[in-house]
């Protein structure tokens, strides 16, 4: 057995990797996030209480595990003082075990100011990002310009004083006017918050705690439709979110991973601008959109909503090497008398189920159609007691996609999940 599982989204993010985290956590050692930062949202719901994380992995409510934040991540420490302290205001303090990687990246005030600025800039292109500066601060990571999390405890104001500067020289050029006093506050605030948690060598950290017999869960952030090389670029975020990115964001070696769950919704979603071949703009995306509660965690954007697509999920399960399948939020299609997969494309009038390099243009979705199951599936604690019409999409789904699917969730609450005892 192999100790380090990877969890990915396999859309376009907003699966419910939140929860599974949560759910999963009990088998394993430790948790770490491996790339993404605060555009993330991950929703955690037991015991009537909610909790969103954007920074923190969703390991820290399942008992005394290690977390990691790795260097593939990208960090806010305004943002993260937010958080952290608003779990430690609910009891879970988590400067005892929690880790921070030194090679992790900072967003710097100016990378948030810039990210607006190339939005503006774009106009109707725009990318519709979350506006936490993610992009800017990758671009600054590639071109050797990064500020990373080791810095702090070096020559750090004048290492941040020469960043910050580039990034206005930037902005001048721009003509691009804003006031970074109030930001730059909360900044430095978070810098001396940050001080309190450990810093390591998260390579050697992880790879340690290997060697022990101990076993990693990574969580992913984003979905696959969103990575910098495979998802609709240029409508993706700046990261690989795909299982390779678990391998760059913290130091293992490919052989070393053993599972990859990969996670979707019964349906699909995606929030922020770029083609979405399934998207429905009629009262069924409404009742999904409705049912579903598809409204950002952390922007409160309205999530688009859509049938299945089998032909994005086959590619994402091709890239990442997916072993198990987890689908999410079955329950939200519980009333729909009649339910939607997208089998194929109709690419300028020729069919294909094979991903193509461009979805911006002239991609018509073909649908197999199957009876919904017209039954409330959220108490249901057993497989015993799926519908046959639900067991029916479950199998249409994992011989389209050739991976069986392990998990089904009915409902937010760590509760509402049920196990598959499938053949493999
Ligand atoms: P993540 O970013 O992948 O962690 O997902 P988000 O937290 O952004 O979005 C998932 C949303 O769906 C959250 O509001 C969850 O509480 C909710 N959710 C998760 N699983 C289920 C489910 O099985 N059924 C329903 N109805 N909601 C779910
Ligand atoms: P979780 O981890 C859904 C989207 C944004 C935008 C694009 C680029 O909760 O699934 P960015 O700010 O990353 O430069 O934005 O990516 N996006 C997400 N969509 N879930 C997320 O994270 C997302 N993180 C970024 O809406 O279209
Ligand atoms: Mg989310």
């Amino acid at each position: 057995m192999k100790s380090i599982d990877v969890l990915l989204g396999l859309q376009w993010g907003d699966e419910g990797k939140g929860k599974v985290v949560d759910v999963l956590t009990p088998k394993y050692d430790a948790v770490a996030r491996f790339q993404g930062g605060p555009n993330a949202g991950h929703t955690l719901e037991f015991e009537g209480q909610k909790y969103v994380l954007r920074s923190i992995p969703s390991g820290i409510f399942q008992g005394n595990k290690v977390n990691v934040i790795g260097n593939g991540v990208v960090l806010d420490p305004a943002l993260f003082k937010q958080e952290a302290e608003q779990l430690a205001a609910s009891g879970h303090d988590l400067t005892s075990r929690l880790v921070i990687s030194k090679k992790a990246h900072l967003i710097l005030p100016t990378h948030r100011i810039l990210d607006a600025a190339y939005e503006a800039a774009k106009g109707d292109a725009k990318v519709g990002t979350t506006g936490k500066g993610i992009g800017p601060t990758y671009t600054d990571k590639t071109s050797r310009n990064g500020v990373r999390v080791g810095d702090i405890l070096g020559n750090f104001e004048e290492i941040y004083a020469k960043a910050k500067k580039r990034h206005e020289d930037i902005l001048k050029s721009m003509n691009y006017s804003y006031d970074i006093t109030e930001l730059e506050k909360e900044w430095f605030e978070g810098i001396e918050y940050l001080k309190k948690f450990r810093f390591v060598d998260s390579e050697h950290f992880v790879n340690r705690l290997l060697a022990e017999g101990k076993s990693i869960l990574c969580e992913g952030a984003q979905g696959t439709m969103l990575d910098v090389d495979f998802g609709s670029y240029p409508f993706v975020t700046s990261s690989n979110t795909i299982c390779a990115g678990a391998c760059t964001g913290l130091g293992v070696a490919p052989n070393k991973i053993g599972e990859v769950y990969g996670i979707f919704k019964a349906y699909c979603t995606r929030v922020g601008s770029g083609p979405f071949p399934t998207e429905l703009f009629d009262e069924v995306g409404d009742e999904i959109g409705r049912r579903g509660h598809e409204f950002g965690a952390v922007t409160g954007r309205k999530r688009r909503c859509g049938w299945i697509d089998l032909v994005a999920l086959k590619y994402s399960v091709m890239i990442n090497g997916v072993t198990k399948l987890i689908m999410m939020k079955s329950d939200v299609l519980d009333t729909f008398d009649t339910i939607k997969a997208c089998v194929a494309y109709k690419v300028n009038g020729v069919e294909t189920d094979e991903f193509p390099y461009d979805i911006t243009q002239g991609v018509e979705p073909v649908y197999a159609e199957m009876p919904g199951w017209k039954t409330d599936m959220t108490k249901m604690t057993s497989e015993d007691e799926f519908p046959e019409e639900f067991n029916a999409y479950v199998s249409f789904i994992e011989e389209t996609l050739g991976v069986p699917v392990k998990i089904v969730s009915v409902g937010p609450d760590r509760e509402q999940t049920i196990e598959r005892y499938t053949e493999e």
